[in-house]
């Protein structure tokens, strides 16, 4: 029987069992997958006895990401563009990791707003964590030349900038106000707006209308910020389909089976949120 995991620190409130365990009921395999609470100090030796242990790899979620992306033997482009991992396997005895959320975000993005290319302006990106980065690294891969970053904490957005070259530009946090009028997709990859929490205050009545809005925060799944550029008629891309896509190409790495992200599987999802 196959075995795989997520592990973080705390790693209660991950959804990725339920996620790997409908997939492995759907089709028929044989596996386990579950939650292993991993402390950051202990992260590098789980990863080296994940053979030992049994395991064909895991997820890793947070704090651990940068943790495993530096255990790892082998790291594909993804990790390597963000600097953190959150897959994990093995081959040939070596630990491999890639970063599946600019998978994730690109599929979803695709799949939600696949008009996402027609608007003429550049890219606003809120944030400059490892979200941030995971999705200018999938933004540049599929052509986008212009992405300009807003983030609090001023050094970090310029860092971004300079790790991603000329076509990424980081301003000042109060200037994304303006971006409803100019950008053409304008992503929050910030944690504002969680449980209800903060807000980003943007006002969408200056864009244009084709522009999209999208939001890595899935709790809840209609963010203020979605729910304000959904007032203003314009085409929005929730958080929870980037969780469910970028389960996918780990669930094919350690089960041999690339699995369907479902409407089945997603109202699954949102049913937990909601009861949560
Ligand atoms: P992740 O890896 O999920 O992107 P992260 O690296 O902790 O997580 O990044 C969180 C992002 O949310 C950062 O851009 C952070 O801004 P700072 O770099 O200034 O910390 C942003 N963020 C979190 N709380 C915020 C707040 N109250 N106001 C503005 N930005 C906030």
């Amino acid at each position: 029987m196959k075995k795989a995991c997520v592990i973080g620190w705390p790693i209660e409130h991950s959804r990725s069992p339920m996620i790997h365990g409908y997939w492995l009921k759907k089709y028929g395999i044989a596996g386990s997958y579950t939650k292993v609470p991993v402390a950051p100090d202990d992260a590098a030796r789980f990863l080296a006895d994940l053979e030992t242990n049994g395991y064909a790899g895991c997820n890793v979620t947070v704090p651990l990401k940068e943790i495993a992306f530096r255990a790892a033997q082998r790291r594909l482009p993804s990790a390597e563009a963000v600097g953190a991992a959150n897959t994990v396997w093995l081959e040939n005895g070596e630990v491999c990791v890639e970063n599946t959320d600019t998978y994730g975000f690109m599929t979803h993005l695709e799949k939600s707003a696949p008009m996402w290319r027609e608007g003429a302006g550049p890219v606003a990106i809120l944030g400059a964590g490892g979200a941030a980065r995971a999705i200018v690294h999938g933004l540049q891969e599929a052509g986008v030349d212009r992405i300009i970053v807003f983030n609090r904490t001023a050094e970090r957005a310029k860092s971004l900038a300079r790790d991603f070259g000329p076509a990424v530009e980081a301003r000042e946090w109060d200037a994304r106000v303006d971006a409803p009028s100019w950008a053409s997709l304008i992503i929050n990859t910030t944690t504002i707006g969680m449980k209800g929490e903060g807000d980003l205050g943007l006002d969408f009545a200056s864009a244009s209308a084709d522009c999209v809005v999208g939001d890595i925060v899935y709790v809840p799944l209609e963010t203020a910020l979605l729910k304000a550029a959904r007032n203003h008629e314009l085409a929005t891309v929730d958080g929870l389909g980037m969780l469910l896509h970028q389960a996918v190409p780990g669930f094919e790495r350690w089960f041999g089976v690339r699995p369907e992200v479902t409407d089945e599987l997603r109202q699954m999802v949102v049913a937990d949120l909601a009861a949560s």
